[in-house]
């Protein structure tokens, strides 16, 4: 099987971390790039997790420098789940790595552009703020994709109301613009990430893998772990890390497709994917979307890229 050529877009955040570290690790793939936006945290926290993970990891991926704010709104970020630093737990050393100069949307339009089509898989792990400015830029970003999997949205519940899912809902404006682009979409949503949750026991197993990778997992999913028990009284889903091994191995997630519209005017549902299960609309399908997930794909994958790290 050939390598997949991959761009992460992340808004590093615990569960980001996890997702770089799958992604930079894995054979099957080639982490081409890493575009960071505001969103969990603020931009400069953001991405400075994301230098930090990379030079500690000696993850050699050019990272760049996104969108500060979403489109049309200020940025809440998760400090309640993620930390002030937007990635509590880990202590990483100073770091020697520096982003790139370009901007992060306008790398995006360059690399998809200059790639021949269907060559570029994007997984977008934030909100989708550079990633509707890409769009915006070049058009032709959108149809020139061959995978855009997002990690966002639900048919279901919310985690960040009742109705919306936190990605899309910092930033709905953005997402209603990636969702009516006619990208090739694979929505990521929580009604599988939540089938994929870490506890005391697994976390115990994993962080004993040993090495940087496993020490840094750690230390930082013992903080998510925390704020997830205390405020959303679950274990913490392995959100942005299913979307890279999806990627891996398609297999770990079962897909339908839906037409699915973004609200960005709700009172009580701004953020909310609605998604047409029952294809009242009539409308053709502009994503496939997760609707199952099987977890015993994915912690293996998890394993041995921690295990990359061990191997001295
Ligand atoms: C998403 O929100 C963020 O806090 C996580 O990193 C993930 O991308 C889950 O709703
Ligand atoms: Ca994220």
């Amino acid at each position: 099987m050939s390598e997949r050529r991959v761009i992460l877009d992340v808004d590093t955040g615990h569960d980001d971390a996890v997702a770089i570290m799958i992604a930079a690790s894995a054979p099957e793939l080639t982490l081409e790039a890493i575009t960071v936006t505001a969103g969990n945290q603020t931009l400069d926290k953001t991405l400075s997790n994301t230098l930090n993970l990379c030079d500690a990891l000696g993850i050699e991926a050019p990272v760049f420098a996104g969108m500060t704010k979403p489109l049309m709104r200020d940025l809440v970020p998760a400090a309640r789940i993620h930390g002030e630093s937007g990635l509590d737990g880990p202590v990483f050393q100073p770091r020697k790595k520096i982003a790139e100069k370009e901007h992060a949307a306008v790398a995006l339009a360059r690399m998809v552009t200059e790639a021949p089509p269907n060559s570029l898989t994007l997984i977008a792990v934030g909100p989708l703020t550079n990633v509707a400015m890409a769009i915006r830029l070049e058009p032709t970003v959108a149809t020139k994709l061959r995978e855009l999997i997002i990690m966002g949205g639900s048919i279901g519940r919310g985690n960040v109301t009742p109705s919306s899912e936190f990605n899309i809902h910092a930033d709905p404006e953005a997402a209603a613009i990636v969702f009516s682009s006619g990208a090739p979409i694979t929505m990521v949503g929580l009604d599988v990430t939540t089938k994929i949750t870490l506890d005391e026991a697994r976390l115990a197993s994993l962080s004993s893998i040993g090495g940087p990778a496993a020490e840094i997992f750690s230390k930082s999913m013992g903080n998510y772990m925390a704020a997830c028990r205390h405020y959303l009284g679950e274990y913490p889903a392995m959100h942005d890390p299913s979307c890279v091994a999806y990627a891996i191995e398609p297999k770990l997630m079962t897909l339908r497709e839906y037409h699915v519209e973004v609200e960005y005017s709700g009172t009580f549902t701004l953020g909310r994917t609605v998604v047409d299960t029952a294809g009242v609309t009539k409308k053709a399908p502009n994503a496939r979307v997760g609707v199952d997930a099987d977890e015993t794909i994915f912690w293996p994958l998890l394993a041995r890229a921690l295990g990359h790290w061990s191997r001295g």
